[in-house]
């Protein structure tokens, strides 16, 4: 790659309609430290400001709950519902645009609604297969939180259709089982997204950016596969959404959203076949993500035309000024090692941080 394509890396884009100022996208990462009402506090707002701070263009938050009832175990996750006090907020978007980067709202999947764990079919004994108006009910939560998250202050918001969670797994045919209008084609199985875009449209205004993380491999037999998540491409993109990003993983498979869980497995950029045959299918910017570390494999992905935007989460967990280091020309890869211990962390409800730094153990208390 040229020395002028590795400068357009860390130049302003064009994303989704929205101005970048560069090519980084700090993706989805659940920190498990909002306050009980799921608002994000001073902590939380400190973590998102050291990462826009640290340059990158846009930052995904985490998954935000649409309703409480939606709530899976202790982990503090972000909720944006009617109910939600609107102030802190529009603190925390103002905070972010202070430091010149976007904001993007992850609308959390869900999993879990109430005491019954659900999805598109009874893929396994104990859950219960929605109802198609219990999908117009939850295609409705989303389509009412995205208002608020226009209001509060957000450039975009993503739908989380990844790591075998609800929405992932309506497209995915080991999960989905269904013979009605939410089942059996591409066109079935994705409708669902494209009724939550169009909802968002009329709740949250058309203009307003809708994105989407987007599985494209499941690692469960008979799962999806590439080839399949990019038959869904061209249908996202005639529904409205502005960008793709290309993750893969399942509960219960070989593989979540940090890899192959087998280590001889692992590999740098293991999502990338997904994202190029996505990209192929589409007019739509993708952004790839999963175990992107180094300066010359983002270049390599730009170049080839693999992807157009480099979404990152545990490098920016270890080094938020990461995209700051690589654009004063400090090319070392990312200083993550990928082991997870910052996942663990946070699922002990004892917050986001990097276990392997030094002061690792000041944060091994709980964080309030
Ligand atoms: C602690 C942690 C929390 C995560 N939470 C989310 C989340 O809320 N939503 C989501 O889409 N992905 C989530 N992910 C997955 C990441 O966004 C990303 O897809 C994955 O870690 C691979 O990228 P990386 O190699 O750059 O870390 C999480 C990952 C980690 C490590
Ligand atoms: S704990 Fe491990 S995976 Fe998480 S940021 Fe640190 S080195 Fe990376």
């Amino acid at each position: 790659m040229s020395d002028q394509q590795v400068c357009s890396t860390f130049e302003p884009v064009e994303f989704m309609g929205l101005n970048l100022r560069n090519r980084f996208i700090r993706s989805a990462t659940m920190e498990g430290m909002a306050s009980t009402d799921g608002i994000p506090g001073p902590k939380l707002k400190d973590l998102y400001q050291a990462v826009a701070k640290g340059g990158a263009g846009l930052i995904s938050t985490s998954g935000c709950l649409p309703d409480p009832n939606w709530s899976v175990g202790p982990q503090r996750q972000l909720m944006l519902h009617a109910g939600t006090d609107r102030s802190a907020w529009e603190e925390f978007t103002r905070a972010i645009h202070s430091h010149g980067a976007l904001v993007s709202l992850q609308m959390s999947p869900f999993m879990r609604i109430g005491d019954r764990w659900v999805g598109p079919s009874e893929y396994r004994p104990g859950v219960h297969a929605l109802t198609t108006d219990e999908v117009d009910l939850i295609i409705s939560l989303y389509a009412r939180m995205a208002a608020l998250v226009r209001r509060v202050g957000f450039d975009a918001v993503q739908v989380h259709a990844g790591h075998g969670y609800g929405l992932a797994q309506f497209l995915s045919p080991y999960f989905n089982r269904r013979d009605d209008a939410y089942g059996g084609s591409a066109e079935n199985r994705a409708r669902i997204l494209v009724r939550i875009r169009k909802a968002i449209g009329e709740n949250a205004g058309d203009e307003f950016p809708v994105w989407i993380k987007m599985n494209s491999f499941d690692g469960v037999p008979g799962g999806l596969i590439p080839d399949q998540a990019a038959e869904y491409a061209p249908i996202l993109e005639e529904a409205g959404y502005g960008a793709i990003e290309v993750t893969g993983g399942a509960i219960g498979g070989s593989h979540d959203s940090r890899g192959a869980l087998d280590k001889n497995q692992w590999f740098e950029g293991y999502y990338l076949e997904g994202a190029a045959k996505v990209k192929a299918t589409t007019h739509l910017p993708v952004s790839a993500v999963g175990g992107i570390r180094k300066p010359d494999m983002i270049e390599r992905i730009l170049s080839e035309g693999v992807a157009d935007m480099i979404s990152l989460s545990r490098p920016l967990i270890r080094e938020p000024d990461l995209v700051h280091r690589w654009a004063k020309g400090d090319k070392a890869p990312a200083r993550c090692i990928s082991c997870n211990g910052c996942f663990k962390m946070m699922m002990k409800g004892k917050g986001l941080f990097c276990v392997q730094d030094q002061d690792a153990h000041d944060h091994e208390k709980p964080w309030t």
